[in-house]
C-alpha cells in the first residue's frame, strides 16, 4: 500500500482511501484481471489537473505499466485543464523516470 505500514495505521484508513480513491479520475492496468498499477488525479481544475496516486504493485515493476497508466490520466487532464502537474520526491528516480518517459510521449 501507498501508506505507512499496516500495524501503523489508524483505523478506517483503507475505508478512508477507498472512498477517496473512488471518487477520483483513475486509470489501471490489470494483468490477469488483477489491478496492478494505477494512476490518478486528485485535484481537476480547469487551469490543472493534479496527478497523483501512482503505484505499481512491487511484483510488476518495471513493465511499463506506471507509464502506461500515468500517461493515460495525463492525456485525459489535457482535454479537461490548461496543463497537468504532479510532484515527486527528487530521490524518487523510478518516478522521475515515469515522469520523464511520458513527458518525452506528449512531447513527441
Ligand atoms: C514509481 C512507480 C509507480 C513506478 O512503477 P513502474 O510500473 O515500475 O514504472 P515503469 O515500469 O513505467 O517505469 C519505471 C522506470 O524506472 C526505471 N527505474 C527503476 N528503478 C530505477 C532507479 N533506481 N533509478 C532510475 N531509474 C529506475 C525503470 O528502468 C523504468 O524505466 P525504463 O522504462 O526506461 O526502463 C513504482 O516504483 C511505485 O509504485 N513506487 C512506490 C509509489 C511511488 O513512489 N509512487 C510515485 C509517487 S510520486
Amino acid at each position: 500500500m501507498l501508506l505507512s505500514s499496516r500495524e501503523e495505521r489508524p483505523r478506517g484508513t483503507v475505508k478512508k482511501y477507498i472512498e477517496r480513491i473512488s471518487k477520483m479520475p483513475l486509470y489501471g492496468v490489470l494483468v490477469n484481471g488483477e489491478l496492478v498499477s494505477y494512476a490518478g488525479s486528485f485535484i481537476q481544475l480547469p487551469q490543472v489537473w493534479m496527478i497523483g496516486g501512482v503505484y505499481t504493485h512491487s511484483n510488476h515493476r518495471n513493465k511499463g505499466y506506471a507509464a502506461l497508466a500515468t500517461s493515460a490520466v495525463t492525456e485525459e487532464a489535457l482535454k479537461h485543464a490548461e496543463t497537468a502537474a504532479l510532484f515527486v520526491r527528487s530521490d524518487n528516480y523510478p518516478a522521475i523516470r515515469v515522469y520523464e518517459k511520458n513527458w518525452l510521449q506528449e512531447n513527441r
